[in-house]
């Protein structure tokens, strides 16, 4: 996720409204940053790496004459941050300039194409193809908006794009396809943004472009055109009642949930990392004498998702420790055959840094999963995988755990075609539901959030409770437990619903409050027989299980009906509602979902 922006006015200078946005726009990534202008008929870049603040003590962001500009704010996702990956990003001409939001999807292909015509690329970006592009289709004669609606033609993947050319510097040029941009009419001026935080200082009025949209916004107007067949479209202007504070947060009351309901986009991110990582994970991962999967608090709950689907899809059994342990348990062990796949949203967790070093001395293989380029994490590791998901602000992890369940079977699916185990039917059918999972999210996001909301006023009452599954269950259980005890603050069980018997059962009395957790799966059967024990004892039953499960149903006090997908996905989309409790049962008991007491969203001592 990056942050783009840009603006025209009649008369005077952008820089200062642009440097603002940027500032605006920084939660969506800060890595580096960058500012075009057009000036006299020239182009000028200033851009870093570094956040938006250090970058203006270095370079006078505030130094760029012009009345029509563009800004970027970049989380990375292709190429490390630095000043040549940074944008924007220009033609060979040194005339166009691009900011772009997304991934795409083809741009190897299309710079090699690119390369062949003798264009000359400075940066290892995905975006850099588009002023390339854009440069071609000039070069026949066309206008820009002409050769912006050519280009985009060609891209395959996320983009929302503002373009400037120093030939017409009388308009902004853009383009959206699943990534979000809005345009903001204002006073002498019209300006473009990622969201309508970079814009609310200056006007409410706004317009949302879909996707398949391109528009041409000049000072005092704006035109919008199908990319597809270019032909004109209307689009309402809305007028915002949002604060400032509203519009960073997508118009949610906090990051959290705007983070929970941008899952199912993050989920479309995910499947859109590029194969050669993915490649060269499994190539290393088949490798291993034995694999390690190593993480702390959520990271390892996805550890342990993963461990049941590289067993279950590519029959190779793997272990997930959490990283605190890792030395104490499996030091002494480990060698050259050993294989470690570190996941860890921040790539900074102490443990896991400790524990990849002391194997990356006795010779192991470390391979890693994250959502931060350049992290300690993507420089220790042999080869990485990054999970595209945009920086998440909330502490409590929600899109970067779902989005790392879906790295995850992503490689699980690779080894497993790679190991050839299981049948092409099983395989195919795995990555069918894989990419319908976005849109299952979606669906359960819907499902969930008006009974969860209900729910939560008597969930915020309790003073203790269960949360059980077995197979798979048991780590969106794990999930579950620790989001609602760490914004709840109510101490919770997660346990292995047929280890319960075991020892915490004898907790349960009457009315005592236990989740289950039942997708329609092979441990299904054996989750009813401890469901019936918890009843025995009196306990109050609630469950999250397959829709039209009527069985299940009638054992429930409370149930929430979710679609089906494969069994190894189950918790994508299962722990979907739990982030939602535990975010309204922190909001009954007055505590601030975003900032849970005593915890950091990254943990560098040990
Ligand atoms: C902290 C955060 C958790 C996170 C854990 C691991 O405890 O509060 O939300 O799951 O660190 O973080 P990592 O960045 O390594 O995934």
């Amino acid at each position: 996720m990056c942050g783009i922006t840009g603006c025209i006015i009649g008369q005077g200078n952008v820089a200062k409204i642009l440097f603002n946005s940027l500032k605006r726009l920084e939660y969506r990534g800060y890595d580096s940053a960058g500012v075009s202008t057009i000036y006299q008929g020239k182009l000028i870049v200033k851009k870093d790496a570094g956040k938006i603040d250090e970058i203006h003590s270095r370079l006078d962001l505030l130094d760029l004459p012009g009345n029509i500009g563009i800004a970027h704010t970049r989380w990375a996702t292709h190429g490390a941050p630095s000043q040549v990956n940074a944008h924007p990003h220009t033609d060979c001409t040194g005339s166009i300039a691009v900011v772009h939001n997304g991934v795409l999807e083809n741009f190897m292909e299309l710079k090699q194409e690119l390369e062949a015509r003798k264009h000359v690329f400075r940066s290892k970006t995905d975006t850099e193809v588009i002023p390339h592009l854009i440069e071609e289709y000039v070069k026949m004669g066309r206008g820009l908006a002409e050769a912006v609606l050519e280009a985009c033609r060609k891209l395959r993947g996320s983009y929302a794009i503002a373009v400037i050319f120093t030939g017409e510097p009388d308009k902004i040029v853009l383009a959206r396809n699943e990534s979000p941009l809005v345009i903001g009419l204002a006073k002498g001026m019209n300006l473009t943004a990622s969201d309508a935080a970079a814009l609310i200082e200056h006007t409410n009025k706004v317009v949302f472009l879909e996707n398949g949209d391109m528009a041409i916004v000049t000072s005092n107007g704006f035109k919008i055109i199908r990319i597809d067949t270019g032909v004109p479209v209307e689009r309402k202007i809305t007028e915002l009642s949002w604060t400032l504070e509203m519009a960073t947060k997508g118009g949610y009351p906090h990051y959290m949930l705007k983070e929970i309901f941008d899952q199912p986009n993050v989920l479309r991110e995910a499947l859109r990392i590029q194969e050669r990582y993915l490649d060269l994970l499994t190539e290393f991962l088949d490798r291993g004498r034995e694999v390690f999967l190593i993480a702390s608090g959520t990271s390892y709950n996805a550890c342990l998702v993963g461990s049941y689907m590289f067993s279950k899809l590519a029959r190779l059994s793997t272990y997930p420790v959490i990283a605190s342990e890792f030395i104490e348990n499996y030091g002494s062990s480990i060698g050259v055959d050993t294989v470690i796949l570190a996941v860890s949203q921040s790539g900074e967790t102490a443990d896991v840094l400790t524990s990849i070093d002391y194997a990356r001395y006795r010779a192991a293989t470390i391979i890693g999963i994250t959502n931060v380029l350049g992290s300690t994490l993507t420089r220790i590791a042999r080869a990485y995988v990054l999970q595209n998901a945009g920086p998440e602000i909330g502490v409590a992890a929600t899109k970067t755990f779902t989005s790392q369940l879906m790295v995850l079977a992503l490689l699980a699916l690779r080894l497993a075609r790679k190991r050839g185990k299981v049948s092409q039917y099983e395989v195919d059918e795995f990555q069918d539901e894989l990419r319908r999972i976005p849109e299952l999210v979606e669906k359960t996001l819907k499902i969930s959030n008006d009974p969860v909301k209900n729910l939560a006023r008597e969930v915020a009452r309790f003073s203790s409770m269960f949360f059980l599954g077995r197979g798979i269950s048991n780590a969106t259980a794990l999930e579950a437990r620790l989001k609602i005890m760490e914004l709840s603050y109510i101490p919770c069980i997660a346990y292995p619903a047929g280890e319960s018997k075991h020892g915490p059962i004898s907790v349960v009395e009457d009315g005592y409050p236990v989740f289950f957790i039942a997708p329609n799966d092979d441990a299904r059967k054996h989750l009813i027989g401890n469901i019936m024990e918890m009843k025995a004892r009196g306990a109050k039953i609630f469950c999250v299980g397959a829709e039209g499960d009527e069985e299940i149903k009638q054992l429930s006090d409370w149930y929430l009906g979710l679609p089906s997908t494969h069994p190894l996905l189950s918790p994508i989309v299962y722990v979907v509602p739990f982030q939602l409790l535990a975010y309204y049962a922190a909001i009954e008991r007055g505590y601030d979902p975003d900032k849970p007491r005593n915890l950091a969203k990254s943990v560098t001592v040990l």
